[in-house]
């Protein structure tokens, strides 16, 4: 496992970190200009999400050419320095590697479409349904045949079981790898490896143990992705990688993700992200991660930002919890200044309406665009007059000093998570001489261990018997 064993890792999204030309729309430049802000933090590294050549239908999850920057985001050159500047401060560097399908614009799609997941007939092969709604098939009409796609339509799923695509992919790990970067945040890899039949998959008829899209979580997707042989594919990467790390997005529940945690360092692991903001929900959360390999994580680009989603006044202890788990812990970009989702309906860009998640970074006061752009931002600021990294940098009270304060305690916290018994409310466990308590509810709590305290997220409101509401605190 190595540096990441204890790592926190800072995602960044690079459309919405920083923008260095006033074009409104983050950039390479723009990330390197704030690596201080990401190294004073205390992470060991960040993850970037796509910065590929994309027609942006998925914001780069779409890509057109693996080997390549988009121009929107700069060039290899301003990659290079942006990898170097990173190291300079002992930074390690993942990207997003997206395995499963490209846009449909990448020249495979006309050049090599035998890499591709095709069908013959009038109708779909088989009922199979694209995780954002409506059948995983559509018909090229130049070619008369349906290809798959897992997500849009503009993004056809490459063919896993075509050993040119397992060797062009690994091709693409090892040339990213030759410039320098540590390591990959590997995509949606629960769908790499389809029934070789493409039966049909049956109607969900158990809890699927994470949320899902309701069209698409009316299957069981026992054959349209979680191919018994998945293995083979993790491996193959692994085999490209070396020893390089790979974090796994392997959207199941954590009973599920033995076969792909062979082959990597860690995959994410959703239960703690989906969980509402309840201790038992929270404690099984965490128990059935507690077996190793987690990757923790409580926001991404994809979901709801931590203070919208579990109530702002709960969002320091949620970032207690996450930093003193054991294992890596990812942390979204924005989420260390308490940032929230911008309101209103979020698909001006996503037709998934995944925007509301995806605004800048507020690193000042400015309200038109928080210090993001000199230009117009492609999404505007939420509330950076009222949350900013200028205003919250050396006030003791901010989110900002408390995650800087979590991640420096935290590399004092070792050993395994032992739960502990709690009042109703509180979720509270062991970690070597340290015992970490949350309070979940909106009343006092009696604190479940002795100790002193090394850090509350409301100094002076609880007592050494009591937490405040909201409070975590760690004891030693
Ligand atoms: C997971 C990514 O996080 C999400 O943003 C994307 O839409 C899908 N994978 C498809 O690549
Ligand atoms: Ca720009």
């Amino acid at each position: 496992m190595g540096w990441i064993e204890k790592a926190v890792i800072y995602q960044v999204y690079p459309r919405s970190f920083q923008d260095a030309n006033a074009d409104g729309i983050g950039d390479l430049a723009g990330i390197e200009r704030r690596l201080d802000h990401i190294a004073q933090l205390g992470a060991a590294g960040l993850w970037l999400s796509p910065i590929y050549p994309s027609p942006g239908v998925d914001m780069g999850y779409d890509i057109s050419d693996f080997g390549e920057v988009d121009p929107l985001f700069g060039d290899l050159h301003a990659f290079d320095r942006l990898v170097r500047s990173a190291h300079e401060r002992d930074l390690r560097v993942l990207l997003d590697l997206v395995p499963c399908h490209t846009s449909i614009e990448h020249p495979w799609f006309s050049e090599r479409p035998e890499r591709y997941v095709w069908a013959g007939g009038d109708a779909p092969p088989n009922n199979w349904v694209a995780n954002f709604g409506g059948s995983a098939w559509t018909r090229d009409a130049a070619r008369g045949r349906w290809y798959l796609h897992s997500y849009y339509p503009e993004m056809p799923d490459l063919d896993w079981r075509n050993p040119d695509v397992v060797a062009a992919m690994q091709d693409v790990v090892r040339f990213w790898l030759d410039r320098g970067v540590d390591g990959f945040r590997l995509d949606a890899i629960q769908g790499l490896m389809k029934d070789p039949e493409m039966r049909d998959d049956p109607p969900a008829t158990r809890p699927f143990g994470l949320p899902l899209p309701e069209e698409y979580g009316r299957l069981d997707h026992v054959h349209s992705a979680n191919s018994p042989d998945i293995g083979d594919a993790v491996a193959a990467l692994r085999a490209a990688a070396g020893d390089a790390t790979l974090v796994g997005e392997v959207y199941l529940p954590a009973e599920r993700r033995g076969p792909f945690l062979e082959h990597l360092d860690a995959a994410f692991a959703f239960e703690l992200l989906h969980a509402p903001w309840d201790a038992e929900a929270l404690r099984a959360a965490i128990a059935a991660n507690a077996g190793g390999g987690a990757a923790w994580v409580l926001s991404n680009h994809d979901f709801p930002r931590v203070p919208t989603r579990v109530g702002a006044e709960n969002a320091r202890a949620a970032a207690l919890l996450l930093l003193t788990l054991p294992g890596p812990a990812f942390v979204y970009q924005g989420e260390e200044l308490g940032q929230r989702d911008a309101p209103g309906p979020g698909d001006r860009y996503d037709r998934h309406g995944r925007d509301g998640c995806r605004h800048p970074v507020q690193w000042e006061p400015d309200a038109r665009t928080g210090g993001f752009t000199d230009g117009e931002p492609w999404l505007a600021p939420v509330d950076a007059p009222e949350r900013n990294a200028r205003d919250q940098t050396g006030d003791p009270g901010s989110m900002l000093e408390l995650y800087r304060d979590l991640i420096a305690l935290r590399a004092e916290l070792a050993g395994d998570v032992e739960l502990l018994d709690a009042t109703d409310g509180v979720v509270a466990f062991r970690r070597g001489a340290h015992a970490i308590a949350v309070n979940t509810r909106t009343t006092s709590a009696r604190m479940p261990v002795e100790g002193t305290a090394f850090l509350s997220t409301h100094p002076g409101d609880g007592d050494r018997e009591n937490l405040a509401p909201h409070e975590g605190r760690i004891v030693g």
